[in-house]
């Protein structure tokens, strides 16, 4: 299939009436891109495993076009709700009890489904008219580092899709937060944009709480093909290193990415995921990463490249 490449104003139609139909397209969210399809159609939710080349054991993330459809698809979880009322739309998704009308293939089988709203204002305007709620993992090969341009997703899925709807560089640049909600407590399955910190003023969180709990979370994952190490103080020897600097370029390196010259973790994330592509491109032997302070958004961060480096 030829995979068309939209632009807003226009193509904000082109891509619901490719939804509509039952196909695949991806969308600029705050965190990365997704890739998207009506969450309600089950052939188009299995077209998205295919695409991606993703286990069917792996669920899905569903994104609502408003508040009011937490409690179509989920059972009524009162915490799920003051979560949504407080960081919805943005960067958080919870893991609540499903209801019948998610299909099985979505959820993995699961008893339980990923609920979020997304802030970004395309991808807003897209789910408002369809008024569908969209299943939508990110929009790279299974295992591959997440896109977060329109030029990342065609990379990863040029062919496989039926299009790409440029919102230009995703704000956060990181996957957002993922919570489970058991019992009045918060279990954290993924760090993201919304802080430990910030979700500890709704309710406790477990102490249990970690990255290796989301069934993607078990694997290696976000991993450029080149082998990536993490290094307090890096070494330039042998050759052909490349580096990944928190925020100072030390010399020697056959290639360089800085994460944030001014020395801020938000500046770190949104840089993350493009310059670990540019690295995996410039034929190096190994790209060692320099560990970020982590605080705030830096957690998540640090959670992104021990994965890249597992
Ligand atoms: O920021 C994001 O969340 C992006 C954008 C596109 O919204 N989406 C995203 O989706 O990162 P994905 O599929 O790449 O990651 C979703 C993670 C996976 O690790 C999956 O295992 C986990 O969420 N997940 C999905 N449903 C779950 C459930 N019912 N219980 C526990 N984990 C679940
Ligand atoms: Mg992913």
């Amino acid at each position: 299939m030829k995979t068309r490449l939209l632009h807003p104003p226009v193509g904000i139609g082109e891509v619901v009436d490719v939804l509509r139909a039952g196909g695949l397209a991806g969308l600029p969210t705050e965190t990365v891109y997704g890739l998207a399809a009506n969450a309600l159609d089950p052939v188009a939710v299995a077209s998205i495993f295919s695409a991606k080349e993703r286990p069917l054991s792996d669920p899905l993330i569903v994104h609502l076009p408003g508040i009011g459809w937490l409690e179509r698809l989920a059972r009524a979880v009162p915490l799920a709700l003051v979560l949504a009322r407080r960081f919805w739309p943005g960067p958080l998704t919870v893991v609540v009890p499903r209801s019948g009308l998610v299909p099985d293939l979505l959820t993995a089988g699961q008893e339980s489904v990923a609920l979020r709203m997304s802030s970004h204002p395309l991808f807003q305007s897209v789910i408002e008219r369809l008024d569908l709620p969209l299943a939508a993992p990110s929009a790279n090969r299974f295992g591959r580092i997440s896109p977060t341009s329109a030029a990342h997703v065609l990379d990863e899925l040029d062919g496989r899709i039926h299009a790409v709807l440029d919102g230009g560089p995703c704000l956060h640049g990181i996957e957002s937060t993922i919570v489970e909600i058991e019992g009045g407590r918060l279990r954290i399955l993924r760090h993201g944009p919304v802080t430990a910190e910030q979700l500890a003023g709704t309710a406790p969180i477990d102490p249990a709480s970690s990255a290796t709990l989301a069934p993607g979370g078990l694997k290696s994952h976000y991993a450029p093909r080149t082998r990536l190490i993490i290094e307090a103080n890096p070494k330039p020897h042998p050759p052909r290193r490349g580096l990944l600097a928190w925020s100072r370029d030390p010399g020697g390196f056959a290639a360089v990415e800085i994460l944030s010259p001014g020395g801020d973790v938000r500046e770190a994330a949104a840089n993350l995921y493009g310059a670990m592509r540019r690295l995996d491109a410039a034929g190096l032997d190994l790209i060692v990463a320099e560990p970020v302070p982590e605080s705030g958004i830096g957690k998540a961060v640090m959670e992104r490249l021990r994965k890249a480096a597992a």
